[in-house]
């Protein structure tokens, strides 16, 4: 025991105090203080901590948990009823070892730490508790004149400290002003969530960074007239992309006119670009309009322009340069304005390399390219593709299904899905024809998805005898379950940032065992590259 410690605490009216309660009435707060602490009063009446959240998050959205930890009774006693009276939840610990076994539970906003303790110091605590991924505020109480444990308190991440014994004002204008600067934090984290949220377009959901550095080209391309060139695996969203381009560019309300270049035979495709005269081609009884004139003023989109001949390459060429063509079997020269859009899931640049494909027409199409990414590179936008197919066909089919049972997602974030979210989506729809509940369950599923089973306990069954991992993986996909596959709202209930979710589910579709993935990078703090780095 440290004989300096003097478990009272000061304040302006303590020396008159019969009680803990009778001095807290008495003592003047700063109206600062008041103002902070009415305001986060009114907050905490908003508050819905979810159980995911309590087990997963040290850092609550709006939390007034405070954490004491100091190895002497009386000292957290006093603090504690203080806290309490100020409308803060309190819970306490006598160590550093038994506080770190509080946080996961208790997700406390701010730990209100000694640093002098037996079994494990004040600065040990806090350094564990970043380690093992926690960002609970910490504010240190030292003893009167030890500056360098101050300046070690800070260096290791305290967010403030307090010097002991302690002043009452002073503990409350601290605790106020670190949860108001959390709260802050978590504004602007949230404002961040929203404004990407409204950064999509309608139809093409999926909130993973690899989506989002195509939507941000798409956005700045979709207003010109710049011809673009969609490329990506098959049922990756090249078509619907193409849509958005049109619907976000001045000429939505116009046509848009679509043309899948692989379904037709040179001549009929030749004719059905350009038109035909009547009687150009055995068959061709009337005049015909092509999709270009078609198309004139709004958008036209070319689907697999790999596969158009040589001879058609250079109509297509002469077309886009000039913006003019005459319809098979005409003389007559007709101008256009069409934006042209392309798509291929084709290597393109490998085609002009084998001489394939024409170099001067593939720089043409090719002004603003676009890469769609495969699915099992962005595994962060299945929970949300799952949910937003699910309404589609529960509507479709009239049936009642609404989300996923526990471990579903699980096993659709395990698979590869070579066809991309075109796969993903007979699946889905499958899945919801056959579903004899509301939720639909790993059963529904293909067997080539299923796998081993997987956990599907509540999140509270699974402690104790689970590791930390894997209750946090059980909180996070729960909540995804819960919110609707949107990662920006999961973030926001679980109070961790979108990155470290979209992070978590590449690491949940990998087959590594959960401990290695525990030893990974833990914070919010990854690099793109880290995080870009593991696709599996
Ligand atoms: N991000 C997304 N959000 C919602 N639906 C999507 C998304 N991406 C693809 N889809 C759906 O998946 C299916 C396949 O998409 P699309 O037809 O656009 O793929 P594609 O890249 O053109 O494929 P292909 O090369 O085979 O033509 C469509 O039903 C589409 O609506
Ligand atoms: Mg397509």
């Amino acid at each position: 025991m440290k004989p300096s410690k003097v478990p009272t605490l000061q304040g302006p009216s303590s020396r008159r105090a019969t009680g803990q309660q009778r001095l807290l009435q008495t003592v003047r707060l700063p109206e600062l203080v008041r103002e902070n602490t009415q305001s986060l009063r009114r907050e905490r009446a908003f508050q819905g901590i979810t159980a995911a959240r309590c087990l997963l998050s040290s850092r609550p959205m709006e939390s007034k948990r405070i954490l004491i930890v100091d190895d002497e009774q009386n000292a957290r006693e006093a603090l504690r009823t203080m806290l309490l009276e100020e409308g803060y939840e309190v819970s306490e610990a006598s160590d550093g070892q038994e506080a770190l076994e509080a946080l996961p539970e208790f997700a406390p906003a701010v730990v209100l730490a000694d640093v002098r303790m037996p079994k494990m110091d004040g600065i040990t605590l806090l350094r564990k508790a970043r380690e093992a991924g926690y960002d609970s505020a910490f504010v240190m109480m030292t003893a009167f004149g030890s500056i360098e444990t101050a300046v070690e308190a800070m260096r290791a991440g305290a967010e403030n400290f307090l010097v002991k014994p302690l002043d009452i004002n002073a503990v409350l204008v601290v605790l106020s002003k670190v949860l108001e600067k959390t709260r802050l934090v978590r504004e602007t984290e949230t404002l961040r969530a929203r404004v990407q949220e409204r950064y999509r377009f309608p139809n093409i959901i999926g909130d993973s960074p690899e989506l989002q550095s195509v939507f941000d080209v798409v956005k700045r391309a979709a207003p010109t007239r710049a011809t673009v060139l969609l490329l990506g695996e098959s049922g990756t969203g090249k078509e619907l992309v193409a849509q958005a381009i049109h619907e976000e560019s001045p000429r939505k309300g116009k046509p848009f006119i679509k043309v899948n270049c692989a379904a037709l035979s040179e001549s009929l495709l030749e004719s059905e670009l350009f038109g035909h005269e009547k009687g150009s081609f055995t068959g061709a009884v009337g005049r015909r309009e092509g999709r270009f004139e078609l198309a004139d003023q709004g958008t036209l989109f070319l689907d697999e322009i790999g596969e158009i001949s040589p001879s058609l390459q250079i109509k297509l060429l002469r077309a886009l340069q000039q913006r003019e063509f005459e319809r098979v079997g005409g003389t007559q020269t007709l101008k256009v304005d069409v934006r042209v859009v392309t798509a291929t899931n084709r290597d393109l640049a490998g085609e002009v390399k084998a001489g394939r494909f024409r170099e001067d027409l593939y720089y043409r199409l090719n002004v603003v390219a676009v890469t769609l990414p495969p699915l099992r590179q962005r595994k962060g936008d299945i929970p949300a593709l799952v949910n937003h197919f699910i309404e589609k066909y529960a509507t479709n089919y009239g049936k009642v299904v609404r989300g996923l049972a526990p471990g579903t997602l699980n096993a659709l974030l395990r698979y590869d899905w070579p066809g991309n979210v075109r796969e993903l989506e007979n699946v889905v729809e499958r899945a919801v024809v056959l579903a004899p509940g509301s939720q639909l369950t790993a059963d529904d599923l293909p067997a080539t998805l299923r796998g081993p089973r997987p956990l599907a306990r509540s999140a509270e069954s699974l402690i104790p005898g689970a590791t930390l991992y894997d209750i946090e993986r059980e909180s996070i996909l729960r909540t995804l379950e819960m919110v609707d596959g949107s990662t920006a709202r999961a973030a926001e209930v679980l109070g961790i940032s979108v990155r470290k979710i979209q992070y978590r589910l590449k690491e949940y579709a990998s087959s590594a065992p959960s401990s290695e993935a525990n030893e990974s990078n833990e914070d919010d703090t990854e690099t793109d590259e880290e995080a870009g780095g593991r696709t599996h």
